[in-house]
Formats: C-alpha cells, structure tokens, sequence
C-alpha cells in the first residue's frame, strides 16, 4: 500500500505516546506510523495490542541518543514528522538518577533534531511539509502560588481569557510566556530539550512546535504515578504515600484529550509556536487521593470510605512545586480544542479501566520493576 507520508512517534510504547500511536494509526491510515521506543521499564508493547498488525504501523526498538540509527530511519523511511514523546518522565526517580534524564530528554532529542535537519537540509523542498513536534511538560513553568490578591481562601472560581469558569487554588497560571523555572532534575531536563528545540528553529528555520502540557491520567499510565499507584494499592488495601500534608495542587487531563490536542496541533499549529495544554481542572492530592478511595470502594462493593484508613503521610518529596495550573486559551481560542471529559467521567472511566485490568497491572508491577520500587521507598 501507498501511504502518503511516514511520521515517527518516539515513546509510543509509553503511557501518552500509546494513546497518540492509536489515534494517529486508527484515524489516518493514509500515513505510515513508525513507533520509536527503546522499551524502557515505562515501555510496554502490550499496550497497542489492539493496533499492532494494521498495515500502517510498524514499531522500531530503538535508543532516540543513538544518532546513526535516526539518521538511517529518517532517511530511509523518508520522514516528514516527528512527534517526540520518549522520555524519562518520573519525578521521583530523577531525584535519584539525574543522568539517565539528561541523556535522554536532553541528548537524545538532540539526537533527533540534527537528524532531522541533517535529512530535511539533504532535500529540494528542505523543510516545506516538515515538523517536529516536542511534547513537554508544564512543569518547566516551575511552581505557582496560592494566594488571591484579597486574601480570599482557596478554592475560588475564576474566568480564563478563554472564558471558561472553573475553580483555582491561586490567582496565576502558566501561560506560553511564562519564564521556565525547573526545580526537578525531570523539569529541567525537559526544559534543556525545550531550548534545543526553539534554538535549532531560530538558528537552523527547523519547523517546531513545543506544546507544554498538565498531569495526565487515564489507562495505561505506569503504576508508579500518583493515580494508578493509588488505584492499585487501595485494590489491594496498601497504604497510600501522600507527600507532605497532601497540600499540593495538579492539573489533571484525561490523556486521550492530550493525544486529540497533540492531533490538532500537528495539523494546524503554526511551526515556531508554543501552545499550552490543559483543562482548567486543579486539585489537591488529598481531594484526588480521597475521590480515588471512594471510586474503587464503591466499584468494589465496598463500604463508602472504608479504605479511607489507608492513607499514609510521608516524608514530603524534595524540590515538591506546590501549585502547578496551566491556561490553555490560546489552543481553545485558536485551534478550537477544547476537553471532552469532566473530570468525576473521567476518573470513574480510568478507576474502571485499572480493576478490569489486573494482569496489565501485575506484569509492570513484577520482576526488575518491583525490586526498584522496594528499593525506592525503602526507609519509609
Ligand atoms: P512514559 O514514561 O510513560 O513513557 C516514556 C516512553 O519513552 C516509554 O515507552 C519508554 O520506553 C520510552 N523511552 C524512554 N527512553 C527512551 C530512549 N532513550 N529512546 C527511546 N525511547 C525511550 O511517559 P509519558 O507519561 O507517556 O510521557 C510522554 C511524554 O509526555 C514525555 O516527554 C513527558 O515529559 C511528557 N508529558 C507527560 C505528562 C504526564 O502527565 N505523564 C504531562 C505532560 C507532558
Ligand atoms: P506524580 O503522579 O508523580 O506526577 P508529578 O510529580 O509529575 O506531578 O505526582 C502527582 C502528585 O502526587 C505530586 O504532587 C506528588 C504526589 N505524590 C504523592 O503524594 N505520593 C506518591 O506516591 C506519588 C507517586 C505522588
């Protein structure tokens, strides 16, 4: 079959990167997808089960820092889009590993963009019909405050230039100017990949896009992150590290209205332009934590809050951000994007998705993994 163009999804075999795989193979099936995963601990071919024989997918296991063997797929597949997802993406394990996360989210899409531009220069339309498209993180915004300018206690509902009402634990947001300020090895190692990006397209005219979106949730997210880390251990009656007092505030998307965002954008975003992501839905861990015990008591039958007795406070995370809320007017306003699930749907939907797939759980859960995990919380 002919495909009308070849774009690589690097990352596809993680938790965000899985969905935008699925969309893009199930929705276009004019375009060859090549999946460039390394298969990390965070990598996981099961979670395109259902997508893996169409005959416009096909998977590379692949290292992104190894230049040579993206020069060779860009070339010989004849790329014309890159959307760069692969990573290391948790918080807590680039405290203990800050190398691991410069190699890959700084070097290794390095590695990318001078492949890309090296082919992409080789050619006689050069860069007409070309993109990469960076996915980051509003982390790199740093940490906001929760305050109101007349002292008026969190939450308050207030109205974005978007003119969507919704509840803030503070009177700032991340907008697509706001300075980067990364406090985590993680944020700033996605803040470095940020700056190569918007270099190579100011020094080399690479078209780029750098979209920086909230916390995701939904299926297929390891269970080493808040959500399905907590789904998981309320199932089996584990207690629940809340870091801290439970104080800090996340926005939360559901992750197939990121991947639909990451879809509009790559059509129709403008090259040169940062567009923020999110769903105007902040919350405090301790809400979260406390709306996750009362989803899976009740879908398992049990009593209301039982498992509220679970929650446990530890030593809080170092560097935590207190508040991280991002405005997403200029997609909405632009692009027309805009969030499909509310929050209580989506929730319900992942907590759902999680009890109906245990062995998923189990197989991540198991072998090396757990041996880290122990070793990671250990002292507790
Ligand atoms: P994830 O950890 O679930 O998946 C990362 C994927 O990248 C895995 O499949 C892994 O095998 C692959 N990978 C890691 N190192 C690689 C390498 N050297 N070469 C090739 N592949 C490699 O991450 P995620 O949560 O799906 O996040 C995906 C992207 O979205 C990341 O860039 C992250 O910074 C960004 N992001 C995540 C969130 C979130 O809430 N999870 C929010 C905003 C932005
Ligand atoms: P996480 O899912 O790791 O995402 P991120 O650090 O990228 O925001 O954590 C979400 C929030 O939950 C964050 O404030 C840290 C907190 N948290 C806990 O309190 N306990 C935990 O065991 C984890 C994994 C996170």
């Amino acid at each position: 079959m002919e495909f009308n163009r070849s774009i690589i999804i690097t990352g596809g075999a993680g938790f965000i990167g899985s969905h935008v795989v699925r969309l893009f193979v199930n929705k276009y099936p004019e375009y060859r997808i090549i999946n460039v995963d390394k298969l990390t601990y965070a990598g996981n071919l099961a979670n395109l089960k259902d997508i893996e024989d169409k005959p416009n997918y096909t998977f590379v296991k692949a290292d992104i820092c190894d230049f040579d063997a993206m020069s060779a797929l860009i070339r010989d597949e004849r790329v014309s889009g890159i959307i760069h997802l692969a990573a290391e993406s948790h918080v807590d394990r680039s405290i203990k590993d800050p190398f691991t996360f410069a190699r890959t989210n700084v070097m290794g899409t390095l590695s990318l963009l001078q492949a890309a531009r090296l082919y992409w220069e080789s050619l006689p339309e050069r860069y007409e019909g070309k993109l990469f498209y960076h996915i980051s993180t509003d982390e790199v915004y740093g940490a906001l405050q929760m305050t109101h300018p007349d002292g008026i206690e969190p939450p308050f509902t207030t109205t974005a230039s978007s003119g969507t009402h919704h509840l803030a634990y503070g009177d700032s947001f991340f907008l697509e100017s706001t300075p980067y300020s990364p406090h985590s090895p993680y944020s700033a190692a996605k803040a470095s990949s940020d700056h190569f990006v918007r270099a190579f397209h100011d020094t080399y005219g690479l078209p780029a896009i750098v979209t920086n979106c909230s916390n995701n949730y939904g299926p297929y997210q390891f269970p080493e992150k808040l959500i399905p880390l907590f789904i998981n251990n309320i199932r089996h009656r584990k207690p629940l590290p809340v870091y801290g007092r439970g104080e800090n505030v996340r926005d939360w998307l559901f992750v197939e209205d990121h991947a639909r965002a990451i879809d509009v954008i790559f059509h129709n975003g403008k090259p040169s332009e940062t567009y923020n992501i999110g769903g105007f839905n902040e919350w405090k861990n301790i809400d979260i934590v406390k709306v996750l015990i009362e989803t899976v008591d009740r879908a398992l039958g049990r009593a209301e809050g039982e498992d509220m007795d679970l929650i446990t406070y530890v030593t809080d995370r170092a560097g935590h951000d207190l508040r991280y809320a991002i405005d997403s007017s200029k997609l909405q306003k632009e692009l027309g994007w805009e969030p499909s699930l509310q929050f209580e749907e989506g929730i319900e939907k992942t907590v759902r998705w999680y009890l109906d797939h245990q062995e998923w759980l189990d197989e991540v859960t198991s072998g090396e993994y757990q041996k880290y995990y122990e070793n990671m919380y250990s002292g507790r």
